[in-house]
């Protein structure tokens, strides 16, 4: 069966403060997109990496990503869901790997748990216990919440690419940020695996500096 790892790097990536997309950023001399793609360009059950990116940023993508065999590149929309969606439509059948821009390392064994629970499910997503209390509250604490029952979701998220599309279908224009809750509000199965601390999203500066310490320490 075909593997397709579709790359969503079409964010304007402004959280971070910078004026360059967070994704186009050098992470120890690399740009953070290159580090994504080659994280799952080499694993054997992946059959090929597609990447979207953002309208306007075509130059700033082929010089990342410069040499790696990523086919054409998908121009994707506003909301992530549109970059979603745009990659859906440019990618054929099979089993698709959708997964961020933002998060540079995935150690292959989770790509295994992944293909292998999709066996028994319509999708399949890495997620990790919360260590810290979960509350309620403002200034004031008003309810905690049960962590034993909250997860933790990651990327990548893999799904049977028809149900992903049926999903997407059944969603309309109003589908939410992440592919597990459309797979869930169309009443799809999506099975949980072990995710990795190393899949951690770099969001902040301080993820930023913590990647840089990962990699000088080859932890990663
Ligand atoms: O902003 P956030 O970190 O949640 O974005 C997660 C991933 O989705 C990033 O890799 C980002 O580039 C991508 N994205 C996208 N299209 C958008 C918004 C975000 O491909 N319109």
């Amino acid at each position: 069966e075909t593997v397709t790892a579709l790359i969503v790097a079409a964010g304007s990536g402004t959280r971070m403060g910078a004026e360059t997309p967070k994704q186009y950023r050098l992470l120890a001399g690399k740009p953070l997109l290159r580090h994504a793609v080659e994280a799952l360009i080499a694993h054997p059950r992946i059959s090929g990496v597609r990447v979207v990116i953002g309208n306007g940023q075509e130059n700033e993508a082929a010089q990342a990503l410069a040499g790696l065999d990523v086919g054409g590149l998908i121009t994707g929309g506003a909301e992530r869901a549109d970059s979603v969606r745009a990659g859906l439509d440019a990618i054929g059948e099979g089993v698709v790997l959708v997964h961020d821009a933002a998060r540079p390392f995935c150690p292959p064994e989770v790509v295994d748990r992944l293909l292998d629970a999709l066996a028994k499910a319509d999708g399949a997503v890495p997620v990790l216990p919360v260590a810290d209390t979960l509350a309620k509250g403002d200034s004031e604490l008003r309810g905690t919440v049960n962590r034993a029952q909250i997860l933790r979701v990651q990327t990548p998220q893999a799904f049977h690419l028809e149900d992903l599309r049926y999903a997407y279908e059944e969603a309309g224009s109003s589908a939410p940020t992440d592919e597990s809750t459309v797979m869930q509000q169309a009443g799809l199965k999506v099975a949980t695996v072990a995710g990795d601390e190393s899949l951690h999203k770099l969001t902040s500066p301080r993820d930023w500096e913590r990647a840089e310490m990962m990699l000088a320490a080859r932890m990663v």
